[in-house]
């Protein structure tokens, strides 16, 4: 992915991440640091990590039917490629910009923010047991720590994004203005809220 290719994708990670409270969120310079402290080692997890994703989303009927037949070699290359990117750095606008664009990504394949919550739940556990048993206690929590603000950061980019792109898309599709369709949803939820409620 290039820097041009990315370019919208700069201000979408940037109008996501401001939603966060910085307290609540990764931060790239600490954060950043204890990652990259433990990259050497967490290289080392790279296939049991890429292995263990897909044997699992191969393993449930509902993960595996996004896949096509023969695909998951090159799909093995993508999370390799993306998790040596990330436990190596940098954490800047380019790879927040990225991250965002998975949603996109995500939402052309049907790949639901709930299969994607689910396996990043399975990524940060893998990451915390290796890290219990290969580092003294306060170093692992530290790595469990940093790693933990990164997972639901990045979480947060990719399942904002997917709503966003599911609405502009389908606002597109009926000519309508995203912000338009936006408003609508909301008066909708109400009604369909109240239709809900006992009085
Ligand atoms: C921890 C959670 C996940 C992360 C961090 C993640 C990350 C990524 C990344 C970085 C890409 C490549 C985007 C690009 O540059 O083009 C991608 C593509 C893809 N992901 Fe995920 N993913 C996650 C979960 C899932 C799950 C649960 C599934 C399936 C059930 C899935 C299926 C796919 C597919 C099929 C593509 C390729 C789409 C295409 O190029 O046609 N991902 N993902």
């Amino acid at each position: 992915m290039t820097g041009r290719n990315l370019a919208r994708f700069y201000q979408v990670a940037q109008e996501i991440w401001s939603q966060l409270p910085p307290a609540a969120r990764f931060r790239p310079v600490e954060d950043g640091k204890v990652l990259a402290r433990h990259a050497p080692l967490m290289e080392t997890w790279t296939e049991e990590l890429v292995q263990g994703f897909y044997d699992t989303l191969f393993g449930h009927p509902a993960t595996r039917a996004v896949f096509r037949e023969g695909e998951r070699p090159a799909r093995e290359k993508t999370l390799r490629d993306w998790y040596l990117r990330t436990l190596r750095g940098p954490f800047n606008g380019q790879y927040f910009a990225w991250q965002a664009l998975v949603g996109l990504v995500h939402l052309r394949r049907g790949v639901t923010n709930a299969m994607m919550a689910a396996m990043w739940n399975w990524v940060t556990g893998v990451v915390a047991g290796k890290a219990r048993e290969s580092l003294p206690l306060e170093e692992a929590r530290a790595l469990e720590d940093a790693f933990r603000r990164l997972a639901f950061t990045v979480m947060a980019l990719i399942a904002e994004e997917y709503l966003e792109a599911y609405l502009e898309a389908l606002a597109l599709s009926w000519q309508e203005d995203p912000q338009t369709f936006v408003h609508k949803a909301q008066e909708m939820a109400a009604t369909l809220l109240a239709q809900l409620s006992p009085s």
